[in-house]
């Protein structure tokens, strides 16, 4: 008798434990407005619980059904533990039957949990079947191939080649073709899809829908290098018409400078050996191993998502890129003044 805990012991020690739990909550929300990384497009936080596409509306469902049921649960239990805790001390004299005891163990401990499994996987099995969604064509196919820290996009049907921002249109089911160049990376579109792995020698599909228009935040979900956690990327999704505009400017390749300036910026680009690593269409760069820069300007972010895309930024990225991504395969350039501004000003053009 005298070991139990008093009701006010018990609030001594429950208080702090709780009130340590809730600051928990708080400082995970706090986490996630600091955005170490630049918002461009004012794409929201990348949460699976705000889900704008069915197939990640389908998990949030589930998730939201396991938390309450989970918790519906947890409560039960506290509920029990404080009932046997607190039960009157005169009912303590009539101990439980070994019969009662057996009960409350195949019934609690057996039965209840083996039906709660089995209510969850069943719904996981109906949630997956319903993500799948064969019955729907996917629109078009897109080709995603993951580098150490990077996403090459490529839409074949629309010969597009760009990289670290993915456009669909809105409503429509889209394919995703998934490959490695180096090592396993993983592709996560928070708000729209689960993850799936992107292996090396292998292609792994699945399709994405956005059921409203918006900018969704990616990111690579596997750890994969140094540089894993700037490996993001976007997807932008826009109404048909905004998209096959979209679609048709990135499809053309760039037309020769006219202004004197962007004249020499090509230069530099081709005389500082840019063009080894970098493609630009409709010039002699046709480089693989860094992302495709033909209408780079038209993009919001800068080493997937690192930076915002803007002329200072990317000054900075050319001359120090290790500054701002430690271990980028891309080398600093050893450019003069006036060859950075030109530089800059050619690569402004490319939208
Ligand atoms: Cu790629 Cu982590």
């Amino acid at each position: 008798m005298a070991d139990l805990p008093s009701r006010k012991k018990l609030i001594t020690f429950t208080a702090p434990v709780c009130a340590v739990l809730l600051s928990g909550c708080a400082a995970l929300t706090e986490l996630a407005s600091i955005e170490a990384l630049p918002d461009p497009a004012r794409a929201g936080a990348p949460s699976a619980l705000e889900a704008r596409g069915p197939a990640a509306a389908q998990m949030e469902w589930l998730w939201w059904f396991m938390f309450w049921l989970g918790l519906a649960i947890f409560l039960a239990v506290m509920a029990y533990l404080f009932w046997a805790l607190f039960r009157r001390r005169q009912e303590e004299g009539v101990p439980l039957t070994q019969r009662q005891e057996e009960r409350i163990v195949i019934w609690g401990g057996g039965v209840f949990p083996t039906a709660v499994i089995l209510l969850l996987v069943g719904l996981t099995i109906s949630a997956l079947g319903t993500i799948a969604n064969p019955a729907r064509q996917a629109a078009f196919t897109i080709m995603v191939t993951g580098y150490q820290w990077w996403w090459e996009v490529d839409y074949p049907d629309h010969d597009i080649r760009t990289a670290n921002e993915i456009h669909i249109p809105v409503g429509e089911k889209v394919q995703i073709n998934l490959t490695s160049n180096d090592v396993i990376h993983s592709f996560w579109i928070p708000q729209l899809h689960g993850k799936l792995d992107a292996n090396p020698d292998r292609i792994t599909s699945f399709s994405i829908e956005a059921s409203e228009p918006g900018v969704y935040w990616g990111e690579c979900a596997e750890f994969c290098g140094d540089q894993h956690a700037k490996m993001r990327f976007l997807v932008v999704a826009e109404t048909a018409d905004e998209f096959e505009a979209w679609a048709n400017r990135m499809s053309r390749p760039i037309e020769a400078p006219e202004d004197p300036l962007a004249q020499e910026g090509l230069q530099v680009f081709m005389d500082a050996g840019c063009l080894a690593c970098h493609r630009i269409a409709g010039t002699n760069a046709t480089g693989q191993l860094g992302p495709d820069l033909t209408h780079v300007a038209s993009r919001r972010t800068l080493g997937a998502g690192a930076l915002e895309n803007s002329i200072g930024n990317l000054s900075g990225w050319i001359s120090d890129p290790h500054s701002i991504k430690p271990g980028v395969y891309m080398p600093a350039s050893e450019l003069s003044g006036p060859e950075l501004q030109a530089l800059l000003h050619f690569l402004g053009t490319l939208d």
